[in-house]
């Protein structure tokens, strides 16, 4: 009896530690209001991520984006600069992280009723920054114990202490790259509200998903820029192309949105692929 009680045991663990993992990032123009100027959930996508998220494949590692939550306060009180001191700006810090967190626990609470265990790991209080692109202190320890502990990480963009500027904005891009390196998942997925990298005029009947994305293609959405001094055509875009190249060498790297999370979850995502 104890005997089977302990194989059963053991295959269990071996089944888990065995598992491949896949990585997804709910970005935040997909689970907020991405253009409120106040925090504002975007619930009907949020309620979907819980219908689709049944995974039994893979082990998940979760990452969210800001949308709504973040992107404002960061931007009207120049956290992706550094500390400049004022009082203002350190009441903007305490209201970013509490946001985020706010964030973070409605989305944990949809994933839980699915019965999918998770744990919250906060970067303001396990993550430190040197510069926007480099986490120099990260908690490898709490996700691979929360994985040994059969729970999904569950992490996301915030404003974490910086060595080099005080403060920083560390987007969930960049915490995809570092999970990506570290636990080299079968696939890496960014999940927005866009099928994939369009080309042409977003939202325009001429514009078309591009099936594949490499360096080349990222230089030409960097000369777009150029040319367009005057507006941020594509928002986070850029950043997000960067660090998904990046991941590419570690990972199957998608960029996509909800409409293909089953397929993902299943291993066959569609959207677009990030290649070297
Ligand atoms: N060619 C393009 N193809 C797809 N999306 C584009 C393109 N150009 C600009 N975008 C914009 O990029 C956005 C996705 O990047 P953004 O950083 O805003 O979202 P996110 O990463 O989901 O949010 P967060 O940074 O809060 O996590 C889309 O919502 C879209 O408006
Ligand atoms: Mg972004």
């Amino acid at each position: 009896m104890t005997l089977y009680l302990f194989d059963d045991l053991a295959m269990t663990r071996k089944e888990i530690m065995t598992k491949e993992k896949i990585l997804l990032k709910f970005g935040g123009s997909l689970i907020t209001k991405k253009n409120s100027e106040i925090p504002k959930i975007n619930i009907a996508n949020l309620e979907r991520i819980g219908e689709l998220l049944n995974n039994k494949k893979y082990d998940l590692i979760v990452v969210h984006g800001a949308g709504s939550f973040g992107h404002p306060i960061a931007e009207k009180f120049n956290l992706i600069d550094g500390l400049d001191e004022s009082p203002e700006q350190k009441k903007s810090i305490k209201e970013i992280r509490n946001q985020m967190k706010k964030l973070n626990q409605i989305l944990c609470e949809i994933i839980e009723s699915k019965g999918i265990k998770t744990r919250s790991i906060i970067p303001s209080e396990s993550m430190k920054t040197r510069g926007a692109k480099h986490i120099s202190q990260f908690p490898k320890k709490m996700f691979d114990k929360c994985m040994n502990e059969g729970k999904t990480p569950v992490t996301f963009g915030d404003a974490t202490d910086d060595e080099l500027q005080g403060i920083n904005i560390l987007s969930g891009d960049v915490i995809m790259m570092e999970l990506a390196r570290i636990y080299k998942p079968a696939f890496s997925i960014f999940i927005m509200d866009y099928p994939g990298v369009m080309d042409g005029e977003l939202n325009s009947t001429n514009s078309h998903l591009i099936p594949i994305i490499n360096s080349n293609i990222i230089a030409e959405f960097k000369q777009k820029e150029r040319n367009n001094k005057t507006t941020d055509v594509t928002g986070g875009l850029i950043g997000k192309l960067e660090c998904a190249l990046e991941i590419s060498q570690y990972s199957q790297c998608w960029i996509t949105n909800l409409d293909s999370l089953n397929l993902a979850l299943l291993g066959k995502p569609k959207g677009s692929k990030v290649v070297q």
